[in-house]
């Protein structure tokens, strides 16, 4: 790790000169794979690096570079990488066999748990990722309500299901992107967390409401933070109106707090979505809710109170590793103060990065809630003081250019050559594991990376 050293030559190049390995594999991955990549978030220009394996909160690449990492396995390593109990019950479930076909021990364990912990979950059907976890979310609202739209808000993700593949960066006119139906987009109407009233009018307004859906704590894990006013207004007329209230929890569940972003608000929604953390850092979903909600894929109660029920499969649904995985971690979140850990270190990154800022009198700031970060790299060269930036204020459209900024490229190359591997927010969450060194050596590879960026007139 060499964030101190660094010299002012060109970004790209340096940043060239240090992964020749990710470089060759990125070539061959393009005649592979579209674009070469298997996620649109693994898109870096000029290539991403090829990582060869990770422990606690660093990574090391396969040129033998070492990075502090804040992608943290797309948020479901809280623990960090290769906790010893999650990565022992792993090991141990794997030599158990990898599936049974069959009901097992871990499913009825790993629900409990879940059960336990989240203040919604009554009942819990695991599914295999986030985005089959909405999904079903969205079916238990129709078929519980006999209602077809959906009130979605813009710049929330929900993964890249139907319903849920448009109004995230683009499309925010609600017509659908390549490969939708029109029919579909018609029923889902986006909403803006800005526009209280406007949101609060159109529930009041519609009898043909099923469900709204929402990331509770803003879009991509408050990128686009979300007013607590706002949400406690939607809680409020969805209940009064018979609208499903969904909280995505595919992020903030076990994350925010033990109970999630709904223990955090002190708001109970009538469904909730888990994955990621929810199963350690393997694959896995889950869709919670009350018993009125769930029955509608019990075959007893189908049968019982005549309605039919909703069929669901899925091969690895509550696969026995990822139970496995599931339990160690979520045993960890239930008896330790790893959300705490993992909220503190984000806040102590969140000010060690603004005193770089300040200190080097760049004008953006790093903002975020709980275990996030993002830079806000100041599109409209507005006069703000980075440790008192607040992204409520500078809005949906400021906050959403500042991540198309051209410096944004640059200083995620910038941090790389720093050891510091960051998303294309820019920018990424803690776990409980990232250290006070953690913090610091990221706070010096900021002020490289600034030195970098003035160097090449980006700044
Ligand atoms: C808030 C949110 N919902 C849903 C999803 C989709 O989850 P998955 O990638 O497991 O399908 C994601 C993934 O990043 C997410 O961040």
């Amino acid at each position: 790790m060499n964030a101190g050293a660094l010299s002012n030559s060109g970004i790209e190049a340096r940043y060239r000169e240090r992964t020749p390995g990710s470089a060759e594999r990125s070539d061959a991955a393009r005649s592979v794979f579209p674009s070469g990549i298997v996620h649109d978030s693994r898109r870096v220009l000029p290539y991403p690096i090829y990582v060869e394996r990770a422990a606690g909160s660093r990574k090391w690449d396969v040129d033998g570079n070492e990075y502090v990492d804040y992608h943290g396995g797309h948020g479901s390593l809280i623990l960090g990488h290769c906790d010893p109990k999650v990565t022992r019950a792993a090991q141990r479930q794997l030599e158990l066999g990898t599936h049974p076909a069959a009901c097992h021990d871990l499913e009825v364990r790993w629900g409990t748990l879940v059960k336990e912990l989240v203040p919604c979950a009554e009942r819990v059907r695991f599914h295999s990722s986030g985005t089959e976890a909405n999904l079903m979310a969205l079916r238990l609202a129709r078929a519980c309500t006999g209602k077809k739209k959906l009130v979605r808000l813009m710049g929330h993700f929900h993964g890249w299901q139907d319903h849920a593949a448009f109004g995230v960066d683009d499309h925010f006119d609600g017509s659908a992107a390549p490969g939708l139906l029109e029919e579909i987009a018609g029923h889902v109407l986006l909403a803006s967390s800005e526009d209280l009233e406007g949101t609060r009018a159109l529930l009041e307004s519609r009898d043909d409401i099923a469900a709204v859906m929402l990331e509770p704590t803003g879009g991509s894990f408050g990128v686009l933070p979300i007013a607590a006013d706002f949400v406690h207004m939607l809680r409020e007329v969805t209940a009064r109106r018979g609208v499903i209230l969904i909280f995505d929890e595919v992020v903030t569940g076990f994350r925010v707090a033990r109970g999630g972003a709904q223990a955090h608000h002190g708001i109970t929604p009538d469904l909730a979505t888990f994955a990621k953390i929810l199963a350690g850092g393997l694959p896995g979903g889950a869709v919670t809710g009350p018993v009125s909600l769930l029955e509608r894929l019990d075959f007893e109660a189908a049968e019982s109170k005549g309605f039919e029920k909703i069929g669901h499969q899925g091969t690895y649904n509550a696969n026995p590793v990822c139970a496995a995985t599931g339990i160690a971690c979520l045993e960890r979140v239930a008896g330790e103060d790893v959300c705490e850990r993992a909220n503190r270190a984000g806040a102590r990154l969140r000010a060690a990065l603004n005193r770089v800022l300040a200190e080097e009198r760049v004008p953006w700031a790093v903002y975020g809630e709980h275990s996030g970060f993002y830079f806000f790299l100041n599109p409209d060269g507005t006069d703000i003081v980075p440790q008192a930036f607040d992204p409520l204020e500078a809005g949906f459209d400021a906050l959403k250019r500042s991540a198309k900024h051209p410096a944004a490229r640059k200083l995620r190359l910038a941090m790389s050559i720093g050891g510091v591997d960051m998303s294309g927010k820019p920018g990424g969450l803690t776990s409980a594991v990232h250290s006070d060194a953690d913090i610091a050596h990221t706070a010096d590879a900021l002020r490289e990376s600034i030195r970098m960026l003035r160097a090449e007139g980006e700044l």
